[in-house]
């Protein structure tokens, strides 16, 4: 796509849904097509695969979820954790399946920090004292056993035959070895670079013990993960190299059944993923004050301002209030009511608010970065989704593998605040309501969402660290203004989180005289060029009864649409009283 068109994407997904709120939502039937999107293309084979057998999007979402745990060992395993965002179409049933990691139970608020009380922050990144105890493996069996139409074991198939009989290495496999290759343990590096050597693209991996492990899981279940023989190498693992896990938290490890986050903002309903994921509340506030605004105002560079500080001023809320709501009271109610939400609202003036002049401004500064994490999006043939995003969290996580397991662990601790106000991995900061107490989550910025409405069924989410919850934001938006999967996936971003005090902006996203007009209203700009998530989106338009997917450009996956024969009572009639075109579409088309 071309630099002027990408501009004016960036453009488009500025600017609200002015979408009349009286889409009333009514009984939706099956889709005319199934469709799979995910960072990977064998993951996406994986999940295609299942559903071919007979498969629903939750035996898929097995599927895929083992699967990218072998071809993209970087970025979630079973070593880690992560949301999944269920819509059951039988019963209209909406669930978040919370399988974060926790942390184990000898966790202290101090076990970061040296005798001065000042963070050692390689300890909450490298090694196993920086894993959190994983959930992956707990949410295959909870989503097989409960939401799923086949055994666990023919779910896990297809990623053991991957781990079994290997599969090719692709670049940015090669290249994420070569730049983490120091930070492996000595069984990561036999796995990751055989010989000695890392594996250059088209080379075939091979991940023996991983397939052993998912082996066990396909004959035992999670049970062989938790309390098993696989268990036992784990903790014998993590505990020889330092690290504080007992076979105790193993086996205390649940999966937790939660109620989404829902957000109404102008006729649509957003479900998303609730505490201990920063998402919903993050996601609220900000569109809350977006509709107190009535934004956008017609001036484009003031449409864009308010949209930055709408952020800002939620990720200070982020920063300041969220943490696992199963540990500290988060006061959601107060921090997405009308009256406090007016109050932001009425603080955004025509000039940036410098982050160091509100609470908490003495917290330190970081840098937000990343492309870590994964995320997918299923639709079947019969109406049910899931919207999963999941994390080892950085780079090949703890870089620790536990010997005889092939399960690369998770540094999710680094998602607390090992210290008050200290940045983390993605520059963010916190406080007290996440700070570290054993079996407590990590707060996340994971945000599996849907969006229904006029334009029917949005399934998005992306990876992407601290600007996961901006990401949804902008490809919402981008799809409320009518722009197809392709486009909401492919629009160049734009983030803001509080601290550091900056505009992190994609290449491309503005143009020069667009930043200067930023500047001018006293916005700190800075331009990055790469790693800005790898988003996976399908839409199921209900009025035109057709399905599209897109897997972000910016990575290397997959999203693939198959037709469905259309079964006795199908069709695509999900809303009814759609009002009137969106009152922003001539200005949209006029800037196409
Ligand atoms: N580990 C990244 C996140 O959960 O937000």
């Amino acid at each position: 796509m071309n630099r002027p068109i990408r501009r004016t994407l960036a453009a488009l997904a500025l600017l609200a849904a002015a979408v009349p709120a009286t889409a009333q939502v009514t009984e939706v039937y099956h889709p005319p097509a199934e469709a799979v999107a995910t960072a990977h293309p064998l993951a996406t084979e994986a999940g295609l695969e299942v559903l071919a057998a007979g498969g629903n999007a939750f035996d898929a979402a097995v599927a895929v979820t083992a699967a990218l745990g072998v071809v993209e060992p970087y970025g979630s395993g079973l070593g880690g954790g992560g949301f999944f965002l269920l819509h059951r179409e039988g019963d209209k049933l909406d669930l978040l399946v919370d399988a974060r990691e926790t942390a184990p139970g000898a966790a202290t608020g101090d076990m970061y920090l040296d005798r001065n009380g000042e963070p050692i922050a390689r300890l909450s990144r490298e090694g196993p004292l920086a894993a959190g105890i994983p959930g992956t493996a707990a949410a295959l069996q909870h989503l097989s056993e409960t939401f799923g139409e086949r055994a666990l074991a023919d779910n896990l198939a297809p990623a053991i035959r991957l781990a079994d009989e290997g599969f090719p290495v692709n670049a940015e496999l090669s290249a994420r070895i070569t730049a983490m290759a120091h930070r492996f343990s000595p069984a990561a590096q036999a796995v990751f670079m055989p010989g000695g050597e890392v594996p250059a693209s088209g080379e075939t991996l091979v991940q023996k013990d991983l397939a052993g492990t998912l082996r066990a899981m396909a004959e035992d279940g999670a049970e062989a993960f938790y309390e098993g023989a696989v268990a036992e190498k784990l903790q014998r693992g993590v505990f020889s190299d330092g690290g504080i896990w007992s076979l105790g938290d193993l086996a205390l490890y649940r999966v937790k059944e939660r109620a989404p986050a829902r957000i109404d903002y102008r006729g649509y309903r957003i479900t998303t993923a609730p505490l201990p994921s920063a998402g919903g509340v993050t996601l609220e506030q900000i569109f809350k004050i977006l509709e107190a605004r009535d934004w956008p105002p017609s001036d484009d560079t003031a449409a864009r301002h308010e949209l930055i500080e709408a952020m800002r001023f939620a990720y200070r809320d982020r920063a300041v209030y969220l943490g696992d709501a199963d540990f500290v009271d988060v006061p959601v109610a107060r921090i997405t009511s009308d009256d406090y939400i007016a109050d932001i609202a009425g603080r955004i003036g025509t000039r940036a608010t410098p982050s160091e002049s509100m609470e908490v401004a003495s917290m330190q500064e970081a840098r937000a970065k990343g492309r870590q994490t994964t995320h997918f999006s299923i639709l079947d043939r019969w109406g049910n989704r899931v919207s999963a995003t999941l994390s080892i969290n950085t780079w090949f996580g703890s870089g620790y593998m536990p010997p005889g397991t092939g399960v690369l662990l998770n540094n999710e601790m680094d998602d607390f605040a090992t210290a008050p106000l200290v940045p983390n991995a993605y520059g963010l900061v916190h406080t007290e309501a996440n700070s570290i107490a054993p079996h407590k989550r990590p707060l996340s910025s994971m945000s599996p969402t849907f969006v229904d409405g006029p334009r029917g069924v949005f399934i998005t989410g992306t990876p992407g660290g601290s600007r996961i919850i901006t990401m949804v934001l902008l490809s919402t938006l981008a799809h409320m203004n009518g722009l197809p999967a392709e486009l909401a996936v492919t629009a160049p971003r734009f983030h803001h989180q509080f601290l550091p005090d900056v505009v992190q902006f994609e290449s491309g996203a503005l143009t020069e005289p667009q930043r200067e007009k930023l500047r001018e209203r006293g916005h700190k700009l800075e331009e990055v060029t790469r790693d800005f998530g790898n988003m996976q989106a399908i839409h199921w338009d209900l009025r035109r009864g057709f399905v599209d997917a897109a897997s972000d450009p910016r990575g290397f996956g997959r999203a693939v649409v198959r037709e469905v024969p259309v079964e006795a009572g199908a069709g695509a009639v999900g809303f009814v009283e759609l009002g009137g075109a969106s009152s922003d579409a001539a200005r949209l088309a006029s800037l196409l």
